[in-house]
């Protein structure tokens, strides 16, 4: 088929019909396992056609069999050749050509793509195991040269990484609109979702990776600090006011989000020992300073935990090794754990996230290049050994919670059916909690606290200390424990050096205080104090997403495998004209488990940012707590109303009528059916 080409002036965005110089892959920076091939020769066929359609047809004949190449050896057409050779990093935005918001983006993307923060730089992927920002190189360039030309009254359409096109919109519309690997629900399953990532039709975002809104492990490591602080107060009893000092906090993985444990642990003040399988990675956290120690011996490493018990100071320690392994070996000493949980990337847990007890990292890699198969039976053993030394542990007084990460979910599927509450199916979750819906869930996400965060785009280190400052004067400690510990978090923050990539920073904050601290930011770069700046949050927030396994964990009213309030936060975000809107499956937990948005407002000064920040930062916020409140948490509706008391005049939140449940169960117990 051939279609006619535009002629004269008119504007273009096309890659050159030039051949990219072979692509060079230096052996330090870790690359993604065999994605398998299931695709039958019919399909191959028709995933070089869509590689394809990106290319200049004269190069058509040279670079058809490179790429199935790719696909029979990577299991995906990654374009490798299309990557700009040497190192992408988030420069600062006058590094880039464009206008404010369209410079603004591709800071936001190469920072997601550099060799210190991407797991696997070269696969595309930046974080948990699969999390892509694009399928291949060519939707990179593409989008590149978009976003140089992207006017402030158009916007980029993304779907999956692929561009479709620049479209004449508005200044008030959003610069971005994205969605990634959104399934129809017959398809919307691993098996399924495989075949069209290899096809080349569907990205799999995880969150802030197809979000392009990734800002290193620093952005986890808040939310970890937050959530280790309250399970020590909720599990342990530790006052409000103290840390964990003398707590041993038991874990696994020192990836790439997972990397924020032992960091975290640290700043709460206790002592953690993460597991981890990849030396890779633990020399990663170990060169960064994210964790103290590193040592293959458990005898070793009780020693020091026992020391740092008694001194009652704090200390990180990575234990080179498997968590089953690490596991049983508390178990058999009787060595005194008060909290445990597993950060392995279980969403992916037959995709290589989760190495079977029994063998190294390189060992359970070739498995699973062999023998898939058998990769499956080893990983569900694993699970088995993993579920009942953690009952085992928590017999003895030991506490146990999900990551987020599908490990109970995991452990379920490997056969372990009475990890259910019900001991049927997951209809009524788990025997243990999931963090969200202990901890995050009631104490930060019904109120409205999530993980706001920001990039100073100008690049410079003064202008991330003006604004922690700035944002530190917005928060009261003596408002709430919230505020207390992300008073304490902000003015520590700069001197825990957790910078990687961009100059960013994470803060919990709810809607009052987002709102307060994006309208200083716009006044400061309106004053000329500091240059442009880029807001955002993690897709792990108040409404961006609905999980039921995560974030809507504690959602009870039976709508939490509803995907209402994520598909309405990202159409309103639109409609309040945030600048990046995105909408993706699967985040963190897995295709078909999870539908997540995420967002990004480009601060540039300008009075009309002002307006999207207290429209849309608010609803972004308010839409969530709403839902929560609808489904009677508590403090969702405590919330709500103190929304309704302050905006009565502009808007109205609705509120449940209580129900006397003593009541139900009288008029239950009567009905004559029964
Ligand atoms: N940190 C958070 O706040 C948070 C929130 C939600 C979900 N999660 C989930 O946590 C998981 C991890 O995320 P990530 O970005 O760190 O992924 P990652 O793949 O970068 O890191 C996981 C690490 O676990 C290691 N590992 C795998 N099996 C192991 C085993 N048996 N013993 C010891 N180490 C093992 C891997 O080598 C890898 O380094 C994901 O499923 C993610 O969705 C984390």
């Amino acid at each position: 088929m051939r279609f006619a080409m535009p002629s004269g002036n008119v504007f273009e965005v096309k890659l050159d019909a030039v051949l990219p110089p072979d692509p060079v892959f230096e052996p330090q920076f870790r690359r993604a396992p065999h994605r398998g091939m299931t695709l039958s020769a019919h399909e191959m066929k028709q995933a070089l056609m869509n590689a394809l359609r990106y290319i200049p047809t004269e190069l058509h004949s040279r670079l058809a069999p490179e790429f199935l190449r790719e696909l029979k050896e990577h299991g995906r057409i990654y374009g490798y050749r299309y990557r700009p050779a040497g190192r992408i990093w988030g420069r600062p935005i006058d590094a880039y050509k464009g206008t404010v918001a369209g410079r603004a983006m591709q800071v936001m993307i190469d920072n997601n793509l550099d060799f210190d923060i991407a797991l696997y730089p070269y696969e595309l992927v930046t974080y948990g195991e699969t999390g892509q920002v694009f399928q291949n190189w060519m939707q990179y360039r593409l989008i590149m040269k978009y976003l140089e030309a992207i006017t402030d009254e158009q916007t980029l359409v993304v779907q999956s990484g692929h561009p479709l096109g620049l479209f004449p919109s508005r200044k008030e519309a959003p610069r971005v609109i994205s969605t990634n690997g959104l399934v129809i629900g017959k398809w919307d399953n691993p098996e399924d979702f495989q075949r069209l990532t290899a096809l080349g039709v569907a990205n799999y975002g995880q969150m802030t990776a197809g979000g392009w809104m990734y800002i290193g492990p620093q952005g986890i490591v808040h939310g970890t600090f937050i959530t280790l602080l309250n399970a020590g107060r909720k599990y342990l009893g530790i006052p409000a006011d103290r840390d964990l000092a003398g707590v041993l906090y038991i874990s696994s993985g020192l990836g790439g989000m997972s990397g924020a444990q032992s960091k975290a642990v640290e700043i709460a003040g206790g002592i953690g020992v993460i597991a981890e399988v990849d030396p890779s990675r633990i020399e990663t956290r170990h060169r960064q300073g994210w964790v103290g120690r590193v040592s293959s011996s458990p005898e070793e490493i009780f020693a020091w935990v026992d020391e740092f018990r008694s001194s009652r100071k704090t200390v990180s320690i990575a234990y080179h090794g498997n968590i089953v392994d690490l596991l049983e070996y508390v178990d058999e000493h009787n060595i005194k754990a008060e909290l445990l949980s597993d950060q392995t990337s279980c969403h992916a847990v037959y995709e290589g996230g989760y190495t079977p007890a029994g063998y190294s990292f390189e060992q359970g890699r070739q498995l699973l290049a062999d023998d898939p198969a058998k990769f499956r039976a080893a990983v569900d053993a694993s699970l088995l050994r993993h579920f009942h030394v953690i009952q085992r542990l928590c017999a003895k007084g030991a506490r146990f919670w999900d990551y987020g990460n599908s490990f109970l979910a995991s452990v379920f599927d490997a056969g372990a059916k009475e990890i259910a509450r019900n001991g049927v199916n997951t209809s009524e979750g788990f025997i243990f909690p999931s963090y969200v819906e202990d901890i995050m869930g009631p104490l930060c996400f019904d109120f409205g606290y999530g993980p706001f965060r920001w990039v100073c785009l100008s690049g410079r280190e003064s202008d991330l200390e003006l604004t922690d400052r700035a944002a530190q004067e917005l928060i009261d400690p003596s408002r709430n424990a919230m505020d207390r510990d992300n008073h304490h978090w902000i003015a520590e923050a700069g001197a825990n050096q957790l910078v990687v990539g961009t100059k960013a920073r994470i803060l919990y904050a709810d809607e009052e205080g987002r709102v307060r601290i994006a309208l200083k930011f716009n006044q400061m770069v309106r004053a000329g104090k500091i240059g442009p700046v880029m807001l955002g949050r993690d897709h792990h927030d108040t409404s961006g997403t609905d999980s039921p396994f995560r974030e809507t964990a504690n959602i009870r009213d039976g709508s939490n495998v509803m995907a209402d309030m994520a598909t309405h936060c990202f159409a309103g975000n639109i409609a309040r004209g945030m600048s990046l809107v995105v909408l993706s499956n699967g985040g963190g937990v897995g295709i078909g488990r999870s539908i997540n948005g995420g967002n990004g407002i480009v601060l540039d000064g300008s009075e009309h940012m002002d307006q999207v920040v207290r429209s849309a930062l608010s609803w972004d916020v308010m839409g969530g707590v709403g839902r929560r409140g609808w489904a009677r948490n508590p403090n969702a509706i405590e919330t709500v109303q103190a929304w309704n008391a302050k905006h009565g005049g502009e808007g109205h939140i609705t509120v449940p009528t209580p129900v006397d449940e003593a009541m139900l169960e009288a008029v239950l117990k009567q009905d004559p059916g029964k």
